[in-house]
């Protein structure tokens, strides 16, 4: 499945992602900038945070409750904002685009 990081800068790195791994794990892969990922993925950093597209919110769900409080560590949360670790590439997530918050927390 193709996923598409957009930067704060407007830059767009669209990568091949495995099906199976996070969202995460497709950036840190591909080397897209802005994605610190600290914890590797425990849900326990909150540096992978992302702002999904708004025509893709209802495709990649809502955060669970943990991952929740832990986007309230995350800089600048919205109410689009995902930990992308805990987002699983599906063939349904097909074509995703996802945004890089200025910094993260
Ligand atoms: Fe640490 Fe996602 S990599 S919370």
């Amino acid at each position: 499945p193709k996923i598409t990081f957009i930067e704060q800068n407007g830059t767009e790195h669209a990568v091949e992602a495995a099906e199976g791994a996070s969202v995460m794990e497709a950036a840190v892969k591909n080397m897209v900038p802005g994605i610190d990922a600290d914890c590797g993925g425990a849900c326990a950093c909150a540096t992978c945070h992302v702002y999904v597209d708004e025509a893709w919110q209802e495709k990649t769900g809502k955060a669970a409750t943990m991952e929740q409080s832990m986007l309230d560590f995350a800089y600048e949360p919205k109410e689009n904002s995902r930990l992308s670790c805990q987002i699983k590439v599906t063939t349904e997530l097909d074509g995703l685009v996802v945004r890089l918050p200025e910094f993260q927390g």
